[in-house]
């Protein structure tokens, strides 16, 4: 945990923010299940109540009362039976003290606590729920039918806590620079031992347990594949081949939950061909664009944008895209090459918050989404502002079924010289990924150090 007076801090700040009477209720996480009861997935708090509240055990809730100033933990002490399983513990009280909270009840009270509130006419904020026993609980205390529970979050919460937690503090920046060294070591060990023959999985298994030797675990499923055209691959199946290209996004979290998330496309083969090399340095200027553009007052969506031009003028210029490039940006004909957003934010969550609603995170009343393909999978379109930490992630992609789509229905077809694509239907994707942390002049890439970025770095490691 970080200090107490960190979470009593953010809880006095998150009050202040509040307006009315009301209650703010925040469940964190239970255990959940595998294949039968006992046998559970490795347990992961809810980012909200560990920035809050700090305590990172299960089945724990925690009301906040706005008019008293009130803040209790609901959670039950172990029995005999929990110690003899899973040795001793604090109390309830003793946990909830750590955080600096003085009161704490058992968990069947907290039903009790809710419904009076709601019976004298008092508002209970709660934030959008993502798992199935949280729906539950909310269903169940606050009388709300499943399908309603998320648009009925409160907006005034959810805006509250992306207002804090959007901002880095610098204990919270020093964990997500050690999540990217660990990031760093996880990718420079299968750039080092990457081999012809190697399946896919060994590479995978490798990050995961560097990853958990390190820190925590994975910040999110390893995507490690030669179809890096498809975007959030999670097969690791293949043997690394002669002339594919293998893409590797992933990342770690640190012991407090921070993430990192970083990607690099490498030769399976440790050589690049020269046509993979053209991709490459396409897609790593418009990564270097992003990096050094990046900083307070402008906008995530002027730095997408900007890296998307990069992309297509190097696409035209290698004969794949045609026209005036500022007109084909604006009619998002790169988006078949880059059919995703430059990055999003990112901290305990590796989409920074991403379950309060994207658009909440990434948008505001002066930026709003965008619907064109492409720009619509912009998470992060807003300002940036200094302690904001950001994914800087373009790519490129050639996705053999959407060229085909567009080439039947002529999409774009002014600015994209279909018959060469044909020639790129295996190539796979690039993908270039570093983390940023928004500076008062700039920004800084996190962690010690960055990852090989050109292809005569990459062939080096690889050789190495
Ligand atoms: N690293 C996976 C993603 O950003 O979607
Ligand atoms: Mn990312």
């Amino acid at each position: 945990m970080f200090t107490k007076e960190t979470y009593v801090n953010r809880r006095n700040t998150l009050k202040k923010k509040m307006t009315g009477n009301g209650l703010i209720l925040m469940p964190g996480n239970s255990d959940a299940s595998m294949n039968y009861p006992a046998n559970i997935y490795k347990f992961r708090q809810d980012s909200t109540f560990l920035y809050y509240f700090g305590l990172n055990d299960p089945d724990f809730a925690a009301v906040i009362d706005l008019e008293s100033g009130e803040e209790t933990i609901f959670g039950n002490n172990v029995t005999m039976d929990d110690i003899i399983w899973m040795g001793p513990q604090p109390t309830v009280a003793e946990k909830a003290e750590s955080a600096g909270v003085r009161h704490s009840r058992p968990f069947s009270d907290l039903e009790s606590v809710i419904k009076k509130a709601i019976a004298a006419g008092r508002k209970v904020h709660y934030l959008p729920p993502y798992r199935a026993k949280t729906c539950i609980l909310l269903n169940g205390i606050l009388g709300i039918p499943f399908e309603n529970l998320r648009e009925q979050a409160s907006m005034e919460l959810i805006k509250a806590c992306v207002s804090m937690r959007e901002i880095k503090e610098p204990c919270e920046i020093d964990e997500i620079d050690h999540a990217c060294n660990i990031g760093y070591a996880m990718h420079m060990t299968v750039m080092k031992m990457a081999k012809l023959g190697m399946r896919e999985q060994e590479l995978a298994g490798l990050m995961e347990g560097i990853s958990m030797s390190h820190g925590s675990m994975p910040s999110f499923p390893i995507i490690l594949s030669q179809h890096g055209e498809t975007l959030h691959n999670n097969n690791h199946n293949l043997d690394l081949e002669d002339g594919k290209l293998l893409l590797i996004d992933a990342g770690a979290e640190s012991n407090m939950n921070y993430c990192s998330d970083f990607t690099r496309t490498f030769p399976s083969s440790g050589k690049f061909t020269q046509k993979q090399k053209d991709i490459y340095n396409i897609v790593a200027t418009a990564n270097n664009l992003g990096v050094e553009m990046s900083r307070p007052g402008l906008t995530y969506k002027e730095v997408h944008l900007a890296a998307c031009k990069v992309l297509a003028q190097g696409l035209i210029n290698l004969g794949l895209m045609k026209g005036n490039v500022d007109e084909a940006v604006a009619a998002g004909a790169h988006a078949l090459f880059m059919p995703h957003g430059l990055g999003h934010q990112m901290g305990m969550d590796v989409h920074d918050m991403e379950g309060y609603g994207e658009t909440n995170v990434g948008y505001d009343e002066k930026v709003q989404r965008s619907s064109q393909f492409g720009l619509a999978s912009l998470r992060m379109g807003k300002e940036l502002k200094p302690g904001h930490v950001v994914t800087v992630e373009p790519g490129c992609y050639f996705i053999p079924a959407l060229i085909e789509k567009w080439k039947t229905e002529g999409i774009n077809k002014e600015f994209i010289n279909f018959d060469k694509l044909e020639q790129y239907y295996d190539f796979g994707g690039i993908r270039i990924e570093d983390d940023i942390l928004i500076t008062e002049n700039g920004c800084r890439i996190l962690g010690s150090k960055r990852l090989p970025n050109t292809p005569e770095a990459v062939e080096a490691e690889m050789a190495g």
